[in-house]
C-alpha cells in the first residue's frame, strides 16, 4: 500500500474576525492518492481556498489531522512548514503572489534556487516557454497582463518539481484557448511526473476531467472526499 499524497481527518479551521470567530472548515475529510488529479468545486465562500491553504501548510488546522506527502503538519512550526512547502508543494494561488520587484524569469527561478538548483535560470526559462511566455522573461509582474501573471505563477509551481501541485482557479483569468493550453500542461506534468494535482475551479466540466471531483459546501466536503472502492 502506498502512502496517500494528502489525508485530512476531521479538519476544522476557526479564524478570528471582527464579528467573532468564523468556522471556515467544519470537519473536512479528504484523501488524495499519489498521481491523482482531484477537481474541487463549490460555491463562492464555501471554503475551497482555505482548504488549499491547510493542505499547503499555509494555515494550521484548529483541530483534526493533516498529513501531506507522508508528513503530519500538526504542531509544525513556521520554519518547518516553510521547509515542507519548499520541498513538497507547488502552489498556484487565486491571486498570483508574484514578487513585484523580480522579473518573470526571476520569479520562477527563486524556488529552484532555494532548492539549490545550479541551472535554475535555464529551467525557469524553459518552463516559461512552455506556458507561452518565452517573449516575456524580463518583464516585471506590473508589466504583464493578469493572464500572463497567472501563467508565470503556473510556470513557477511546475518548476518547483514538487510532487503535489495545488491550483486555485488556474484558468480564471485566461481566455478559453490559453486556459485549455494551461490545463493540458498541468495534466501532462501529472502524467509524466506522477504528480498529484488538486485543482479548485468553478468550471464543473473541468473538474469532471480530473480523476475525481469533490464538492465543498459550507466548510465540508459533501461528495467525492475519497477515491472510490474500485480505484
Ligand atoms: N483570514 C480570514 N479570516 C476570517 N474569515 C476568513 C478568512 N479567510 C477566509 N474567510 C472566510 O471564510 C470563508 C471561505 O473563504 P474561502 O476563501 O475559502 O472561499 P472559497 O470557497 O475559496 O470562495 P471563492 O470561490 O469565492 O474563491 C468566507 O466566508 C471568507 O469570508
Ligand atoms: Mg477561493
Amino acid at each position: 500500500m502506498t502512502t496517500d499524497a494528502v489525508s485530512l481527518r476531521n479538519v476544522h479551521l476557526t479564524l478570528p474576525s471582527r464579528a467573532g470567530n468564523v468556522d471556515i472548515l467544519r470537519g473536512v475529510d479528504l484523501t488524495v492518492r499519489p498521481g491523482e488529479a482531484l477537481g474541487i468545486v463549490g460555491p463562492s465562500g464555501s471554503g475551497k481556498t482555505t482548504l488549499l491553504m491547510v493542505i499547503a501548510g499555509l494555515e494550521q488546522a484548529s483541530r483534526g489531522e493533516v498529513t501531506v506527502a507522508g508528513q503530519s503538519l500538526t504542531g509544525k512550526g513556521e520554519d518547518e512548514l516553510a521547509a515542507f512547502r519548499r520541498d513538497n508543494v507547488g502552489i498556484i494561488f487565486q491571486s498570483f503572489h508574484l514578487i513585484p520587484t523580480m522579473t518573470a524569469l526571476e520569479n520562477v527561478a527563486v524556488p529552484l534556487e532555494f532548492r539549490g538548483a545550479s541551472d535554475a535560470l535555464e529551467i525557469a526559462a524553459d518552463r516559461l516557454k512552455r506556458v507561452g511566455l518565452g517573449h516575456r522573461l524580463d518583464h516585471y509582474p506590473g508589466q504583464l497582463s493578469g493572464g500572463e501573471q497567472q501563467r508565470v505563477a503556473i510556470a513557477r509551481a511546475l518548476a518547483s518539481g514538487a510532487k503535489i501541485i495545488i491550483a486555485d482557479e488556474p484558468t480564471g483569468n485566461l481566455d478559453h484557448v490559453t486556459g485549455e493550453q494551461i490545463i493540458k500542461l498541468l495534466f501532462d506534468v501529472k502524467e509524466q511526473n506522477g504528480t498529484s494535482l488538486i485543482l479548485v475551479t468553478h468550471d464543473r466540466a473541468l473538474a469532471q476531467r480530473c480523476d475525481r471531483m469533490a464538492e465543498v459546501l459550507d466548510g465540508k466536503i459533501v461528495s467525492g472526499a475519497h477515491p472510490g472502492a474500485s480505484s
